[in-house]
């Protein structure tokens, strides 16, 4: 019934478009929203803040115990903090995105961070992005949706959000950076990149974010019937 409380999945690679329309679809269904990629991206500030290797598995879980990780309500943007401290922006500079995906690849922060996930979506009512929910996270959820798009398509959102913030990157430089960060994230040993087998692949190249939101909307009144 439409009372149902669901757990919806979204994946997919880096730049298809995944946390505008995690965060949109969230809102029409007054569902939590919650974004994976900012637990790796603030373990990662954390790390770095305070000299932990980002190799090291042992230190990094043995980190991850105490550290404090909260979203709070915003708008536009929800709000992240870790032990207190406002990261939200510091968790977008390229020095967190150039390394997350070596804190990422590390078993003991996936286990640590999978389990505060898994927490956070067990009452449903939830919409979560990143690379392993649907396979890994929440497996059993309702809902679960694979986003990709050429390479090229999202160099191309990248670059146009880079110029409204008035950076000048080459698009040849951010579709090299897609690339390898693709390449790391479905290559790890650990929860690599992959869609899961009931979920449904959804090509959002040529769709912009209205279309993209309208299909998963669908998708979620058909599981509802
Ligand atoms: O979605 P994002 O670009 O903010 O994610 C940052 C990194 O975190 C991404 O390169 C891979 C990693 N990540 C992951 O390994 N598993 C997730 N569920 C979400 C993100």
């Amino acid at each position: 019934s439409m009372q149902t409380k669901m757990q919806i999945a979204i994946d997919g690679p880096a730049s298809a478009g995944k946390s505008t329309v995690a965060k949109l679809v969230a809102k029409k269904l007054n569902y939590i929203y919650c974004d994976t990629g900012a637990m790796y991206r603030a373990t990662t500030w954390k790390a770095l803040q305070t000299g932990v290797a980002l190799d090291d598995d042992q230190a990094l879980g043995k980190m991850l115990e105490t550290m404090e990780l909260s979203f709070k309500p915003n708008d536009p943007e929800q709000l992240v903090f870790v032990d207190g401290t406002d990261v939200t922006t510091a968790i977008r500079l390229p020095e967190i995105t150039n390394n997350v995906s070596l804190v990422s690849a590390q078993p003991s922060v996936r286990k640590n961070l999978t389990e505060r996930q898994q927490q956070i979506a067990s009452e449903g009512g939830i919409v979560m992005d990143g690379r392993d929910i649907g396979t890994t996270v929440l497996p059993k959820a309702q809902v679960k949706i694979f986003l990709v798009a050429s390479v090229h398509e999202r160099a191309l959102r990248r670059f146009k959000e880079n110029q409204a913030k008035g950076i000048d990157t080459p698009l040849a430089k951010l579709e090299a950076e897609i690339e390898a960060r693709d390449y790391k994230d479905s290559h790890r040993k650990v929860s690599p990149l992959t869609k899961a087998d009931d979920a449904i692949l959804l090509d959002t190249t040529s769709l912009d974010i209205a279309q993209v939101t309208d299909e998963i909307m669908k998708i979620v009144k058909n599981t509802e019937k």
